[in-house]
């Protein structure tokens, strides 16, 4: 892959580093906390079905349609957006950036929390009173450290740049993110509980499809967990060279996101039910990760400590991957926009940005409203993105065609039809039930 082409634009060095850097993005806290308990409630295998074709039909053509803006323009989202749409459509860059700025701010605190109880496990083993423990990692002043701590490792990354940064970590985090998870998967199927919680994970349900917030929901936790609709994958694609297959990356990085939460399922039933503990997971997903499981990791001696330490190491390798990727975002639009110095840029961002984290680092209630206000602005900021590509930035279709097979030419036209016609319309409805889900969860917390 080619060096700075005489500008200083930085570039990923190798296409595995790339490609590493972009599932680093998607695999997190989405992956591995989210996406067993929505696939779980949501109709188990009629569920992880219906995912994997919103994946296929509007999670590959929309991130292709970030990659064509990003490699199209080799600028950050603002800068993108300006270039191929003129100057109104910097405004969607700046949403993106605002996205990015709200996501990190509660996602490190909760990162947060994951250091906390892996640190705890190697310290002094998991606590007997999960749910007293909890509380405990939750409030007062320890979240603020915590939160602090994950924001200082994710801008020494991003200070270092792309090749040095961003590139190196994930060429080390990703591969050890996929052998303990691994490890792990093999573990629990020697459990007892292994095959009530697969019956559990994976019940044929097709009732709960038949609802419409169903389908919103799994649309939802599409594009959250593949870190669509603010820019993440615009940015990096724009560090990549013309010489890229984008439809072959992008095909890698969704299938490996859908492998990671896949897999994680197989791990966190087994646990949860070998231990008859699935009266825990039903109050809550916060609960469920953070409550069940390190309660079945206690009852499992010796082992469950070893077990549970893994596990939460590779929650930490995920969620700082996705952290950084988030970090990149908006420094990278710092950097295109002012021209300042990637370290400054990062810092300063890096402080804003964990200096919002401290309200959902002192108020669980505040963080639930963030989180599901992040949701519901990554389905507006897909909406945007695929009416952009599909109606209004010109070149497009030449651009995804650049480093592709001639097969895949023949099918740009129907992808682009699929990003005009389809996208608007399905993700526009998922983002309709995004911000109702906002409003109620605002009125949960604070609406008397
Ligand atoms: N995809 C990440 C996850 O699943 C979260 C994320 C969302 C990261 C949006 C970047 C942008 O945990």
């Amino acid at each position: 892959m080619q060096q700075n082409e005489g500008g200083q634009r930085e570039y990923f060095n190798t296409r595995i580093g790339f490609i590493l850097a972009a599932v680093g993005s998607a695999v997190g806290l989405g992956n591995m906390w989210r996406f067993p308990y929505v696939a779980a409630e949501g109709g188990g295998a009629a569920f992880v079905f219906l995912y994997i074709v919103l994946t296929l039909a509007v999670g590959i053509p929309l991130m292709l349609s970030e990659f064509s803006v990003g490699r199209g323009s080799r600028l950050a989202p603002i800068g993108a957006l300006r270039k191929l749409g003129g100057g109104s459509w910097s405004l969607l860059g700046w949403m993106y950036v605002f996205t990015g700025f709200l996501i990190l701010a509660y996602y490190s605190v909760i990162a947060g929390w994951v250091v906390r109880y892996a640190v705890d496990g190697i310290i002094s083993g998991f606590a007997a009173e999960p749910a007293t423990h909890f509380g405990e990692v939750t409030s007062g002043i320890g979240p603020v450290y915590f939160h602090l701590g994950v924001m200082a490792a994710t801008v020494f990354i991003v200070s270092m740049g792309v090749q040095k940064g961003i590139e190196r970590a994930a060429l080390v985090l990703m591969p050890t993110l996929f052998a303990i998870l691994i490890f792990l998967a093999i573990w629990a199927f020697t459990l007892d509980g292994a095959v009530e919680g697969y019956a559990f994970y994976l019940r044929p349900s097709l009732s709960e499809l038949m609802d419409p917030y169903i389908l919103a929901q799994a649309a939802g936790q599409a594009f959250y967990s593949l870190s669509l609709g603010m820019g993440c994958m615009l940015t990096f694609s724009s560090y990549l060279s013309s010489e890229e297959n984008l439809n072959k990356e992008a095909t890698i990085i969704a299938f490996s996101d859908f492998g990671v939460a896949f897999v994680a399922g197989l791990v966190v039933f087994p646990v949860i039910f070998a231990l008859g503990m699935q009266g825990d997971v039903s109050e809550s997903t916060v609960g469920a990760l953070f409550i069940a499981l390190p309660g079945a990791f206690v009852e499992m001696g010796a082992m469950g400590r070893v077990i549970g330490i893994l596990f939460f190491i590779a929650l930490i390798v995920g969620a700082l991957t996705s952290a950084v990727s988030l970090l990149e975002v908006v420094t990278a639009s710092v950097i295109d926009e002012t021209k300042i110095h990637r370290r400054t840029a990062s810092i300063v961002g890096g402080i804003l940005i964990a200096l919002l984290g401290l309200l959902p680092a002192l108020s669980l209630d505040f963080l639930g409203v963030m989180d599901r206000l992040a949701e519901a602005l990554l389905a507006l900021g897909a909406f945007f993105m695929a009416v952009f590509v599909g109606w209004v930035a010109v070149g497009a279709s030449e651009e995804l065609k650049k480093g592709a097979s001639e097969r895949f030419d023949r099918l740009v036209p129907s992808l682009m039809a699929t990003i005009r016609w389809v996208l608007p319309p399905v993700i526009l409805f998922a983002a309709v039930y995004a911000f109702i889900a906002v409003w109620r969860e605002y009125m949960q917390a604070y609406g008397g």
